[in-house]
C-alpha cells in the first residue's frame, strides 16, 4: 500500500506543528521563547512509525532547549540518527552514515545515535565512530534532557542504555510531522519474546500509558485541529492501563473516538494472541475507529509459528480472522510475513503461499528473514541460502500482487469518505486514505482540499491504489 505518486514535501511539512499546550506553529522553526538558542539540529529517522513519533518528541524536546531544527547536516551543530535494527539492513544504514564524518576532520559538531541500534550496539558505537559523542536507546528518553545537558557540557562520552525501566516517553513538547494526523504511544516495548526479533531487547519490557494522560492529550490535539489520533505499540492491543481506572483497549479506543473533533481512531500494531472479539465490536458500534487491522502472522505453517514462539497455530490465527470477518463492517486485513526463517521447508512455504489464498489480505509486509544479535532463532540451524530466501519473497510478493489487483478492481464503482494528505504535481490532482486504509489519488477543482475529508467514487485501480473522482 504505498503511494502512487510523489507528494510535494510542503504538503507534509506546510502546515506541521508544534504541539504545545494550545499553540501550534511551523516546523523546523526556531522557538526562542521556549529557552536560549543553543544551535541547531538535525535528525534522521530510520525504520517503524514508533520511531517517527520517538523523533517528533525528542524534536520537542531539542526545541523547549533553545535549538533550531534544520533540514541538512551540514548546516547543524548536533547532528542525531534515530536508529532502527529490526534487520541487518536497517543496521547497516546507520553505519554508513556515521562513516560519512569519519571521513573528516573533527570540526565540533556533536553526533549522537539514538533508538534501537544504540541500545543493540550500546558502547561498541564509540569504537566503530569515535566521532560520536551520545549513545540513547528509546528506554531512556525519559532522561533525555540530563543527557543533553552533558553533551552541552562537552562530555564525549554519554550513554543512556538502562532498557529495564517502568518509565514512559512523556513530553510537554511534541513537534508532530502530519498536520492532520496525530501518532501517539500507548504502549512502548514488548513482553512478547518471537524468536527471531530483536525489539523486546532494544526497547525494554511492557510498559503502559496512564488512559488519563492519553486522553488529556487527544484532547490537546482535537483543540489543535488533528482529526485523526493513530494509537502505537509494538503489541498495541497488549495495552494494561496502569490507572485506577484500568481501561480495556476496546475501552480506550472508543473513549478516544468520543473526544470532540476526533473523526479517525486507527492503531497498530495488533498482536493475534491478544485479539479479543471486544475490538471488533468497538469497531462496529463506532464509525470512527478505522476498518483496518494489521495483524501479522509471520508464517502460515504451525510448525514454523512454533519455532518463532509466536504463541499461537494457524488455526487459532484463522480463528481471529473469522472475528474479523464476522463483523457488521467490512475491516482491512493487513500482515506482515517473513520468509526463509530457519528450516522453513518448500511445504511451510507452500503454507504461507496458500494462506494469501485463504485470507486475500488487503496488504502484506514481507520480509526475508535476518538473523540479528541477542535472538534465540540467531543460534537455529537450517539457514536458508539468501537466493531461496529472495525467490520464495518474489513468488509470495506476485502472489499477493495478484490478490490485490483484483479486489482492488472489485472496488470500482464505491464511494468512499477520504481524508486529502496530499497534493499532486498535477493540476487538480489530490491524494488521501480511506478509512479501510487505502490509497486513492483522485482529480477534484477544488482550489484547497489539503485536511478535508471529501467523497471520492472510485473509477480505476492498481495493485497499490485505487484512482477515482471527487464525488458531489
Ligand atoms: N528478520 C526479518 N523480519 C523481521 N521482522 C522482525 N524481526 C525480523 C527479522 N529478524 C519483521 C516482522 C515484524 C516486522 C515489523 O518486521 O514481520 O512484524
Ligand atoms: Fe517483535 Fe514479536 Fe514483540 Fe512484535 S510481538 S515486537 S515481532 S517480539
Amino acid at each position: 500500500m504505498s503511494k502512487t505518486f510523489d507528494i510535494g514535501l510542503e504538503t507534509l511539512t506546510g502546515g506541521a506543528g508544534l504541539s504545545i499546550g494550545a499553540e501550534k506553529v511551523g516546523p523546523a522553526v526556531e522557538a526562542p521563547e521556549l529557552g536560549t538558542l543553543r544551535g541547531t539540529f538535525f535528525l534522521e529517522t530510520f525504520g517503524c512509525q514508533m520511531n517517527d513519533h520517538d523523533s517528533e518528541k525528542v524534536a520537542g524536546v531539542l526545541l523547549s532547549r533553545g535549538y533550531r531544527q534544520v533540514e541538512s547536516p551540514d548546516a547543524a551543530s548536533l547532528i542525531l540518527y534515530n536508529t532502527c535494527s529490526i534487520r541487518e539492513k536497517a543496521a547497516q544504514k546507520v553505519f554508513s552514515r556515521l562513516g560519512e564524518f569519519g571521513l573528516q576532520p573533527n570540526d565540533g559538531r556533536i553526533i549522537g545515535v539514538l533508538g534501537c541500534v544504540a541500545q543493540q550496539e550500546g558502547e561498541n558505537i564509540f569504537k566503530r565512530a569515535p566521532w560520536v559523542s551520545l549513545v540513547c536507546g528509546s528506554a531512556s528518553y525519559s532522561k533525555l534532557p540530563e543527557l543533553l545537558a552533558q553533551v552541552e557540557a562537552g562530555n564525549q562520552r554519554v550513554t543512556g542504555l538502562d532498557n529495564d525501566t517502568d518509565e514512559t516517553f512523556e513530553t510537554p513538547v511534541t513537534r508532530r510531522d502530519n498536520p492532520w494526523r496525530a501518532y501517539l504511544t500507548i504502549i512502548e516495548g514488548c513482553d512478547k519474546a518471537c524468536s527471531y526479533c530483536v525489539v523486546p531487547y532494544t526497547r525494554g519490557p511492557e510498559r503502559s500509558r496512564g488512559s488519563d494522560s492519553i486522553l488529556r492529550e487527544v484532547r490537546e490535539l482535537a483543540e489543535l485541529g488533528y482529526s485523526e489520533v493513530q494509537l502505537l505499540g509494538q503489541t498495541v492491543n497488549s495495552y494494561k492501563d496502569p490507572t485506577a481506572r484500568k481501561m480495556k483497549f476496546s475501552e480506550l479506543l472508543l473513549a478516544v473516538a468520543d473526544e470532540p473533533g476526533i473523526r479517525r481512531v486507527r492503531f497498530t500494531t495488533s498482536h493475534p494472541r491478544d485479539f479479543s472479539h471486544d475490538i471488533v465490536d468497538a469497531i462496529d458500534a463506532q464509525p470512527k475507529l478505522c476498518n483496518h487491522v494489521h495483524l501479522p502472522v509471520q508464517s502460515g505453517s504451525t510448525r514454523v509459528l512454533h519455532a518463532m514462539q509466536r504463541t499461537y497455530s494457524l488455526e487459532e490465527y484463522l480463528e481471529k480472522i473469522a472475528m474479523i470477518r464476522g463483523a457488521k463492517r467490512s475491516i482491512s486485513i493487513t500482515t506482515d510475513i517473513i520468509v526463509g526463517f530457519p528450516g522453513e521447508t518448500d511445504e511451510d512455504f507452500a503454507e504461507t503461499v496458500s494462506l494469501l489464498e485463504t485470507v486475500k489480505y488487503d496488504g502484506v509486509f514481507s520480509f526475508k528473514y535476518s538473523p540479528r544479535p541477542h535472538t534465540p532463532s540467531l543460534k537455529m540451524n537450517d539457514a536458508i541460502p539468501e537466493e531461496e530466501k529472495g525467490r520464495r519473497l518474489t513468488l509470495l510478493q506476485e502472489k499477493q500482487r495478484e490478490i490485490q489487483t483484483i479486489r482492488h478492481l472489485s472496488m470500482v464503482g464505491e464511494t468512499f469518505e477520504t481524508q486529502v494528505s496530499a497534493k499532486s504535481r498535477r493540476e487538480n490532482q489530490w491524494s488521501g486514505h480511506t478509512s479501510c486504509h487505502r490509497v486513492i489519488n483522485f482529480a477534484s477543482q477544488e482550489p484547497m482540499l489539503l485536511g478535508k475529508y471529501v467523497q471520492v467514487r472510485v473509477t480505476g485501480a492498481t495493485p497499490n491504489g485505487l484512482a477515482g473522482e471527487q464525488a458531489p
